[in-house]
């Protein structure tokens, strides 16, 4: 069970909404950082132990600068993300760089910055070589287990997964990066998403350092890091319980003594990419009861949309909602709560029993810290909300609202002839 907290009293909430205008985001950084903290405290066992937060997740500028405080390192998959993660003063070597489907420049400009990469399939080999003239010092490959591991819902089965090596070909990979003189060496996989199951990491665990005795064995490289990705889960609902960092850690610590050390192989430092449960159940998404109407069902207006948050219309997902100053009474009303785009799957919650809610109630939507704001769009032209951090001096704007200025920015005022593509024919 976990308690769905909010990060202020209600009256400060309400006193924000009053002054910012809902809806917005805010994120609790003292949460953050304390979140962080335990993270690596838990694995310190581990020499060099570090999370590259998945930028995916809440691309800003101030929480990457917040984490890399906190000795944080950045997962990235493209350009953009390369320099969110260079702006907010994130060295190369603290960069992991995993993509699919990449395009040259980007292998281009990560190595530049001296990023980790992190191959994606054994061919990168030779689109890194053509590009960028040569392979890195250091290089990673992502491990698709295929037929060996099932995967979860959202992630999906290994075996229909576009992504990472497969099993016949990473050994090879590496002999060839060692071929080309690459000379460290990791190893890197993905295999769940928003898994709760201590049982299945775990077991990404087992995996792993089973490979890098294979490694070793058929080709004489020592693996120096795995990287066990994203993917661990945070309690959406009140009835889930979160992945203890510490008791996770203290399982794959028991791994790799008798996985690693007690069969004599190099040490492996570890490391995860996560992102998920980093930021997210420190972000929450406040926003106002704009209109509450009884169709055949009883619906609650809001005046955020899926622009704002588009996990529960994609997914279904579940998040959960606190009405300001009403969360001692009764849940005994049901609705569907939704946005005011022309989409009927633009809703944040169906059927959810929610204490009776009037206009201009004051909803906190939980848990939106991490693939929240980050996956929003401009549909029905509608303009993605702003950003606020809590910290222990006072509350920052972290990103404005963003304004029809910024929505017709990349339109032209006037229509331009493309003269040199000459006519259509
Ligand atoms: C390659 C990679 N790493 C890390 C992550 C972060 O996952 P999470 O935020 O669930 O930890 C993702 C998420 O899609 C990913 O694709």
């Amino acid at each position: 069970m976990t308690e769905k907290k909010l990060p202020l009293a209600d009256d400060s909430i309400r006193n924000l909404a009053e002054h910012l205008g809902t809806p917005f985001h805010i994120y609790d950084g003292r949460a953050i950082r304390a979140n962080a903290r335990a993270m690596r405290k838990a694995f310190s066992w581990s020499e060099g132990f570090i999370n590259y937060f998945a930028v995916k997740a809440l691309p800003n500028i101030s929480i990457l600068r917040l984490l890399a405080e906190e000795g944080f390192g950045a997962d990235c998959s493209s350009l953009p993300e390369l320099r969110l993660a260079t702006e907010a003063g994130i060295p190369g070597e603290r960069i992991m760089f995993t993509s699919n489907d990449t395009p040259d420049e980007e292998f281009a400009e990560a190595f530049r910055l001296g990023a980790i990469i992190n191959l994606d399939d054994i061919s990168h080999i030779d689109d890194v070589i053509r590009v960028c003239g040569k392979l890195p010092e250091t290089i990673s490959f992502r491990y698709n287990p295929g037929p060996g591991r099932t995967g979860n819902a959202i992630i999906g089965n290994p075996v229909e997964a576009k992504y990472g090596v497969r099993d016949d070909q990473i050994v090879q990979c590496f002999r060839l990066a060692s071929e080309h003189g690459v000379k460290h060496f990791m190893l890197h996989t993905m295999v769940a998403s928003n898994e709760l199951n201590e049982d299945y990491i775990t077991e990404t665990g087992r995996m792993l350092f089973s490979l890098v005795g294979r490694i070793k064995e058929e080709t004489g490289i020592s693996i120096e890091q795995i990287d066990m990705g994203g993917g661990i889960g945070i309690p959406y609902r009140p009835e889930d319980t979160a992945i203890s960092f510490s008791h996770l850690s203290s399982r794959l610590h028991d791994l790799y003594h008798e996985m690693i050390e007690e069969k004599g192989l190099n040490d492996v430092r570890l490391s995860f990419e996560c992102g998920r449960c980093i930021t997210g159940p420190y972000g929450w998404l406040i926003t106002r009861v704009r209109h509450i109407a009884h169709k055949y069902k009883d619906y609650a207006g809001l005046d955020a949309s899926m622009a704002d948050l588009m996990r529960p219309a994609l997914y279904g997902a579940y998040h959960h909602i606190s009405v300001i100053g009403k969360e001692g009474m009764e849940r005994d009303h049901i609705y569907d709560v939704t946005g005011s785009l022309c989409e009927n799957n633009d809703k944040f919650a169906v059927d959810r029993p929610l204490p009776e809610l009037g206009k201009g109630d004051i909803l906190a939507i939980h848990d939106t810290g991490a693939h929240g704001h980050s996956m929003g769009f401009n549909y029905n032209a509608k303009l993605r909300s702003a950003e606020y951090l809590i910290e222990d001096d006072g509350i920052y704007m972290i990103r404005r609202a963003e304004t029809y200025d910024d929505y017709v920015r990349t339109m032209l005022p006037e229509r331009k002839l493309m003269a040199e593509v000459g006519k259509w024919r």
